[in-house]
């Protein structure tokens, strides 16, 4: 198959919009990042998806709309919902609805909620508008790779596997929805994103976050997100998350580098804008300035894709505090590194020089 990549103009849309009613799939950006999306009351237009990504038949999707009355007959929507969805639709929040069985199994993997968002991208909406369906769509990465940022990093997965790609250029957030569970006493975020936990706190009270966010999974533990279980966003290198006081991080990613580097491995360093010059000699690569977390979240599936395009096999990283969007970051860049971490001080102290 043919994959065009489109500039999102009136007529592309258009086209696009008619794919989607013709049971095809069409990549397309979002203010998060790119999904893949279908008609998502259509099972076989779905089933495309999960063939097109390679994922798991157990990993349900977000089905995206452009307006809450799309919602009357597919779900129920929980009280506490309204106020989220007036204060942060459009926006990069998704949640989960109890969903009648006009929504197909497929797209729920069998699950009882069904996963909502209202995506405030003007080409996404646009889509959505035009489609006149709610749209189902994960990211557009191969399953396990990072999800894609740019049109590039989609055509690098998709190309061959799907008809369109729309092109709106590089997304703002660059990490994926926040996705909200509603059905216990607490509020629980499964994922986090750019809809923080203390923002919906200022509306929800006491909100919760999963453990799987920020440690693995324990053995026979079950996820309440389905896609906490599987290995994600992990480039081909391993990632090691370096802790503890600034210049101890400095001191220990360089010693780190450099026995990894005389081991014969190929090791870079991931590290904040202000530490590049410091790490000058150990292949830095720029999350951002410390001091702008929503910056390193705009970058960090962008860096994590040139990783394996560099071919580096050790990699070592920053980390950042797990707050506001930061928890994003941690969750994304702990998952890519399996959330091995090793702290600076305890580097600095093993004379062996190896840990
Ligand atoms: O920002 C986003 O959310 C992007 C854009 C394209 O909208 N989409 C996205 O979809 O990230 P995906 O499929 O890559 O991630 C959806 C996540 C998965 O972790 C999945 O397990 C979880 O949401 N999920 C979906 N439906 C669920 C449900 N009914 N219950 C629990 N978790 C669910
Ligand atoms: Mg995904």
């Amino acid at each position: 198959m043919q994959t065009e990549l489109l500039t999102p103009t009136g007529e592309h849309i258009a086209q696009a919009a008619a794919l989607i009613r013709d049971g095809q799939l069409v990549a397309f950006p979002t203010e998060t990042v790119y999904g893949l999306g279908a008609n998502a009351l259509d099972a076989d237009a779905v089933r495309a998806i999960f063939a097109a990504k390679g994922r798991p038949a157990d990993n349900p999707l977000i089905m995206h709309i452009c307006d809450p009355a799309q919602l009357d007959g597919l779900v129920t929507v929980p009280g506490r919902a309204r106020a989220l969805m007036d204060a942060f639709w459009p926006g990069p929040l998704t949640i989960l609805m109890p969903r009648t069985d006009r929504v197909p199994d497929v797209v729920t993997a069998g699950l009882s909620t069904v996963a909502v968002r209202f995506p405030s991208h003007p080409v996404a909406r646009a889509l959505l508008v035009e489609s006149r369906v709610p749209v189902a769509a994960p990211s557009a990465n191969r399953s396990g790779r990072p999800s894609p940022t740019t049109a590039a990093h989609v055509l690098e997965d998709m190309d061959g596997r799907i008809p369109m790609i729309l092109d709106g250029g590089p997304c703002e957030v660059g990490l994926e929805s926040t996705v909200l569970d509603l059905s216990g006493d607490v509020p629980c975020i499964l994922r986090p994103g750019g809809v923080t936990k203390g923002m919906l706190e200022e509306l929800l009270g006491p909100v919760e976050v999963a453990p799987s966010v920020l440690k693995p999974l324990a053995e026979g533990e079950v996820a309440r997100s389905p896609g906490m279980r599987y290995r994600h966003y992990a480039p081909k290198g391993s990632i090691t998350l370096v802790s503890g006081a600034e210049e101890d991080v400095l001191r220990a990613m360089r010693r780190l580098w450099q026995d990894a580097s005389r081991g014969g491995q190929r090791a870079c360093v991931l590290c904040f804008r202000e530490h590049t010059d410091a790490l000058r000699d150990c292949r830095p690569h720029d999350l951002g300035s410390m001091r702008d977390p929503s910056e390193t979240a705009e970058r960090l599936f962008d860096t994590l894709r040139r990783l394996d395009a560099e071919g580096m096999d050790v990699i070592y990283s920053e980390v950042l505090p797990a707050e506001g969007i930061g928890l994003a970051v941690m969750n994304r860049l702990g998952r890519a590194a399996s959330f091995r971490t090793v702290r600076a001080a305890d580097v600095l102290s093993d004379n062996s020089g190896s840990v």
